[in-house]
């Protein structure tokens, strides 16, 4: 049997395809080359954005098309399953399988039993989230789910309502997956968590913080060299942790940390926890900490309440920060969310434009701060080969930015020094030093 899998969303997201892709491959089922000749079509859904879901919609839409060609299992996996539960099948009766975040691990049991004859499946509750393996024998690089969930709710964010209550993974657990993915030829790692930095295991009423499992992990590796970690929460990001990661020069000096918006009026609807002092607070400690760190952000314009003042605000911070980059996001209501029974007062049109705005400053800020790194000397880690020229290659730096310099398929997943020479877009041209 063969399989065809989509991920939408974000990186926990590609880690748990991962797993999946593992336990079907474990279960004789093998990726197939195009869509139209899997036994089943998998789609590892995302629900945080409306446009995240419309796209998601589409496919579906497509893929009911396509059954009544051929016969294939339509299986739904992930957070906006998870959102909408069985409403998808009562809309969609073509989709076989729904699986909720808390029953990914179901799949296996659950494509054997619509293959005995049952109908339409639906799981989405009862069982705790499992941390899985998501490594796989021919990759360079791997994501290590260290904690899940999200205690915060932003008034906007649908994440802890389809994600459920932190909890963090036993850092024996973790030790132990690191230390098999440092004897298997992995180069870099990626800790993830909705809120990484906010990982906290406690055993034998001992407490394990984030500053603590991120040093016992950079002295336990000897062939890992990139150790990076995803996403960060400004209310956790201690001096602690700061100095840790200064003190290790396996963990990378790249640093994510979501600001969303520079008004305290606005921060403060969202229920972020912090202000926009307290976040300056931060970063001075870590650039003062860290003279080579590339710092990079969330922005979410448009929130319910946002004038023109507050706007210019977070403008301000941008030019105050200079962050290496930036994603940015206007904000759409989530039913479920506090912000949803919020007046949406800025219209969509005044939305984009302000988020066009936003784009346009910041792209002027990363430009400058590439041009400044031209010439450096520094190590990239080879991912691929370049889409747009076959004689190069692409590679990432620890910064996270992109670089290309001639070179073939032999220098995947190996860590080369170049020079940075000039800029093509937003992607360093590189020659090999
Ligand atoms: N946990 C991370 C944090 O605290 O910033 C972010 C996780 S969320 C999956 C990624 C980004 O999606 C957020 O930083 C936010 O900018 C954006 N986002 C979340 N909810 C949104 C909404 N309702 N509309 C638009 N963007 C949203
Ligand atoms: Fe969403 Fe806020 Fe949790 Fe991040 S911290 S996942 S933005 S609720
Ligand atoms: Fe989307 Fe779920 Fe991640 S809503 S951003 S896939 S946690």
């Amino acid at each position: 049997m063969t399989y065809w899998l989509e991920t939408y969303g974000c990186q926990m997201n590609k880690a748990e395809s991962g797993a999946l892709e593992i336990l079907l491959q474990q279960n004789n089922i093998y990726p197939a080359s195009k869509a139209i000749e899997a036994d089943m079509v998998i789609l590892n859904t995302c629900s945080v954005r409306k446009t995240a879901e419309n796209r998601i919609w589409g496919r579906i839409g497509y893929y009911k098309q396509e059954k009544t060609k051929r016969m294939f299992l339509l299986i739904l996996v992930g957070c906006m399953v998870q959102r909408l539960k069985d409403q998808l099948q009562q809309r969609i009766p073509e989709i076989d399988i729904v699986l909720g975040t808390f029953q990914k691990q179901e799949l296996i049991s659950a494509i054997r039993a619509i293959r005995s004859k049952e109908k339409n499946i639906c799981l989405t509750s009862g069982n705790d989230y499992q941390f899985s393996k998501s490594y796989n024998i021919n990759d360079f690089k791997s994501f290590v789910p260290i904690m899940h969930g999200c205690n915060n709710f932003c008034s906007y964010c649908i994440v802890p309502y389809v994600r459920g209550k932190e909890v963090s993974r036993p850092a024996e657990e973790i030790l132990s997956e690191i230390a098999c993915l440092d004897t298997s030829g992995i180069k870099e790692v990626t800790l993830l968590g909705q809120n990484v930095n906010s990982y906290c295991h406690i055993r034998n009423g001992t407490s394990m913080y984030f500053p603590d499992i991120l040093s016992q992990i950079a002295d336990a590796i000897r062939n890992i060299q990139w150790i990076r970690f995803l996403t960060s929460h400004p209310k956790d990001f201690s001096p602690e942790l700061i100095e840790h990661i200064k003190m290790h020069t396996q963990i990378c000096k790249h640093i994510h940390l979501p600001v969303q918006h520079g008004s305290n009026k606005i921060l403060s609807r969202m229920e972020r926890k912090y202000t926009r002092e307290k976040y300056l607070t931060i970063i001075e400690y870590i650039k003062n900490a860290i003279s080579d760190i590339s710092i990079t952000t969330d922005i979410l314009i448009g929130f319910p309440g946002e004038e023109e003042k507050d706007f210019q605000m977070t403008c301000d911070l941008l030019k105050t920060i200079e962050f290496n980059d930036a994603f940015t996001y206007y904000y759409n209501p989530r039913e479920g969310t506090k912000a949803f029974t919020f007046e949406d007062t800025v219209p969509h049109s005044l939305k984009i434009e302000r988020l066009n705005r936003i784009i346009e400053l910041q792209q002027g800020i990363s430009h400058h701060k590439r041009r400044k790194r031209l010439g450096k000397k520094v190590t990239v880690l080879v991912e691929n080969i370049s889409k747009q020229q076959s004689h190069e290659v692409l590679a990432r730096t620890e910064h996270n930015d992109m670089v290309v310099f001639p070179g073939g398929r032999e220098l995947i997943g190996t860590f080369v020094n170049v020079e940075l020479v000039s800029l093509r877009g937003s992607t360093f041209k590189a020659s090999i030093s």
